[in-house]
């Protein structure tokens, strides 16, 4: 009976050193992406981070981006105590400039981790009369710290091309386009192309907004995200790298010197102490495979 429950601690122990050993050295994961620290649940290499997050940002040279079905957005940065990151879509249009338009697209998985805050206020432009927001969904306009959406044709210099001189050629009588403020789950529930608008931009409502006027405003979208709570915490601390097998997905810390389970041993500076640690750990290791290999 003993030997036999012996027999299944040292094959669990078996497991658990080949796992570590086979893994050591995979993991090399980048802190930071031009100016901005990546921390977990984020990564830029390959098994960094979580494995939710996997793919969402693409650091190329200095320049971060997140990753979406409708484009990359360039990141301008990350709040990790908060868990926000505000992100720019270079091709949408502001206050300054008008471009062609485009939709905003997240998949499936982003939008249950990471999505706009309400802080990020869609400013749809140029709606059509028949547009819904217009019609049927009007409740779901809404004015933003003071200010109306109209406002944007009024002072800006991109989007004044809306305004038109109304059909009968009255020029005392301009035709302002329906123009509504609302929040991403319209957006996301009809897509630009029900809405019938022919533009958008996003402003963060980041509380300088009252009383400014919109070519101060900020135009971004400010995302909230939710990281898996998966014990990354003394990882961290003990100066560690969180991130995950590819093939398991099982969580892996990536220490100094090698890559474990849990955490660095709360060794963050090599001192003495750490290395004797270290030789011990050792020759547990190599004890466990001298009994694995009799097995
Ligand atoms: C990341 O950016 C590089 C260079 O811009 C590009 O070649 C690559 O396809 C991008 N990767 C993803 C996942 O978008
Ligand atoms: C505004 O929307 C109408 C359709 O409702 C479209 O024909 C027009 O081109 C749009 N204006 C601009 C400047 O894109
Ligand atoms: C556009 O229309 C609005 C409202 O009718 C008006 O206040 C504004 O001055 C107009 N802007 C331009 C550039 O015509
Ligand atoms: C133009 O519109 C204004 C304001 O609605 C109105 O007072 C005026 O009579 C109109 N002029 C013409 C020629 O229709
Ligand atoms: C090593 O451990 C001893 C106690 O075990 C402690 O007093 C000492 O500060 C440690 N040295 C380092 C470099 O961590
Ligand atoms: C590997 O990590 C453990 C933490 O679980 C640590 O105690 C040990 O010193 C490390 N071993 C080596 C060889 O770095």
């Amino acid at each position: 009976m003993t030997s036999r429950l012996l027999f299944f601690f040292f094959l669990f122990l078996c497991t658990v050193t080949t796992l570590v050993s086979t893994v050591s050295g995979a993991l090399s994961c980048r802190k930071s992406c031009g100016d901005i620290p990546i921390n977990y649940p984020f990564g830029i290499d390959k098994s960094c981070g979580s494995p939710q997050f996997s793919g969402m940002l693409n650091c190329s040279s200095t320049d971060l981006y997140f990753v979406t079905p409708s484009g990359s957005y360039k990141v301008r940065s990350i709040d990790y105590d908060k868990n926000t990151l505000v992100v720019f879509d270079p091709l949408m249009s502001t206050c300054s400039t008008l471009q062609p338009n485009h939709d905003f697209k997240l998949s499936d998985i982003q939008n249950t981790l990471i999505r706009p805050s309400y802080d990020s206020v869609f400013a749809l432009l140029n709606c059509s009369n028949d547009s819904p927001l217009h019609n049927r969904y009007q409740n779901l306009c809404f004015s933003t710290a003071g200010h109306s959406c109209d406002e944007l044709y009024s002072s800006c210099t991109s989007f004044s091309v809306f305004n038109t001189t109304s059909p009968n050629g009255n020029n005392t009588e301009r035709a302002t386009p329906n123009c509504c403020f609302t929040n991403y789950d319209t957006v996301r529930a009809m897509s630009m192309s029900v809405l019938d608008c022919s533009h958008y931009t996003t402003v963060i409502n980041d509380g300088k907004m009252k009383g400014a006027v919109p070519i101060d405003w900020s135009y971004g979208i400010e995302l909230s995200y939710s990281a898996p709570e998966i014990g990354c915490n003394a990882c961290d601390k003990s100066g560690g790298t969180c991130g995950f097998d590819l093939e398991t997905e099982i969580f892996l810390c990536q220490c100094p010197n090698n890559i474990t389970t849990r955490d660095c041993g709360g060794v963050s500076d090599g001192g003495s102490n750490s290395t004797k640690a270290n030789y011990a750990t050792l020759f547990l290791v190599m004890l466990v495979s001298f009994i694995c290999a009799i097995l």
